[in-house]
């Protein structure tokens, strides 16, 4: 069992919780997640482990309530425990010997990127961050961002905040400018980590994704969460989550994650008593 130590609401449906858990804080590295179960019914969910405090022996964990599992999660309150909290899980990322990054980051996509934007801060890099949400109220970790980065670009759908329109319009800007980096990371839904990887491509600029494909068991034995990479088969809970966005088959992606789309939709509208569906 994993006490929750803190929660707090980043905007809506949006939360960071502290989690106590020794044994994963001191080994988790940038690119690690954790598979958490809520309770002895719950099914597995994949998490990115947000920071980690090897000292205190937490873990920092960023959560979009979009589902029944997600939501059990950010209901329970601090004090109360967590049934599971398995990891470090995934291959960490190999941070490379680079000068200038330009991270392109999306919703939720910003909780995978801050590890890895603390790891190539620490290796001296410049970065220039652009962050986007679809409007300002749900611009996460801007602070934490901000930070990390030499610069920061905001972007909303709807002008609400920063710039009016996508994460791709301000990349393409500037690479059109000519200004160079030696690689781009893009995080977000898959779409739009798509879209980002074709602007990059046509700069030949190697970007790093990070994949959120439907996991189960979280360590390569199920099969559920294969991708497509140059037309191989990869597993992104032991292969991944971080691969070259250039060589994902992200409509093969798009389609599995919606596998269970009947199943998930289905459980939303099920009741939860004392953690059991009924
Ligand atoms: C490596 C990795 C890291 C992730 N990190 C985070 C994170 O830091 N914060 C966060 O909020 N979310 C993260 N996710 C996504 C998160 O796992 C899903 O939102 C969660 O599993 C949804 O479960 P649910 O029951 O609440 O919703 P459901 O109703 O079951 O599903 C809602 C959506 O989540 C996707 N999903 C469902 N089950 C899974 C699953 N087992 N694995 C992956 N996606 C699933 C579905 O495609 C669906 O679109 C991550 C996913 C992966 C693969
Ligand atoms: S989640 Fe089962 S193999 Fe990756």
């Amino acid at each position: 069992m994993f006490k929750v130590l803190e929660k707090d609401l980043l905007a809506e449906n949006i939360y960071r919780m502290v989690v106590e858990a020794p044994l994963v804080a001191a080994k988790a590295r940038a690119g690690n997640f954790v598979m958490v179960r809520v309770s002895d019914v719950g099914e597995r969910i994949p998490l990115t482990i947000c920071d980690n405090d090897a000292e205190r022996g937490t873990l920092t964990l960023i959560i979009q309530a979009v589902g029944k599992s997600t939501r059990d999660l950010v209901n329970i309150q601090v004090g109360d425990m967590v049934k599971d909290v398995l990891g470090p899980l995934g291959s960490a990322t190999e941070i490379k010997d680079v000068d200038r990054v330009i991270a392109v980051m999306g919703g939720i996509g910003v909780a995978p990127m801050l590890p890895l934007l603390r790891a190539y801060r620490k290796q001296g890099a410049e970065i220039v961050s652009i962050l986007g949400a679809r409007t300002k109220d749900l611009l996460i970790l801007q602070d934490e961002v901000q930070s990390l980065s030499d610069e920061i670009i905001l972007v909303t759908d709807d002008g609400s905040s920063g710039i009016k329109g996508l994460v791709t319009d301000p990349l393409r800007e500037r690479l059109e400018t000519g200004e160079t980096y030696d690689l781009a990371i893009a995080i977000g839904p898959a779409r739009m980590m798509q879209a980002a990887c074709k602007v990059t491509k046509e700069y030949d600029l190697p970007t790093l994704v990070s994949l959120n494909s439907i996991m189960i068991d979280g360590t390569g034995m199920c099969g559920g969460c294969r991708v497509s990479i140059n037309g191989e088969t990869k597993f992104t809970c032991v292969d991944g989550p971080d691969f070259d966005g250039h060589a994902v088959n992200f409509d093969e992606l798009v389609v599995r994650q919606g596998y269970y789309r009947d199943e998930e939709e289905h459980s939303h509208r099920c009741r939860s008593i004392g953690g059991e569906q009924v």
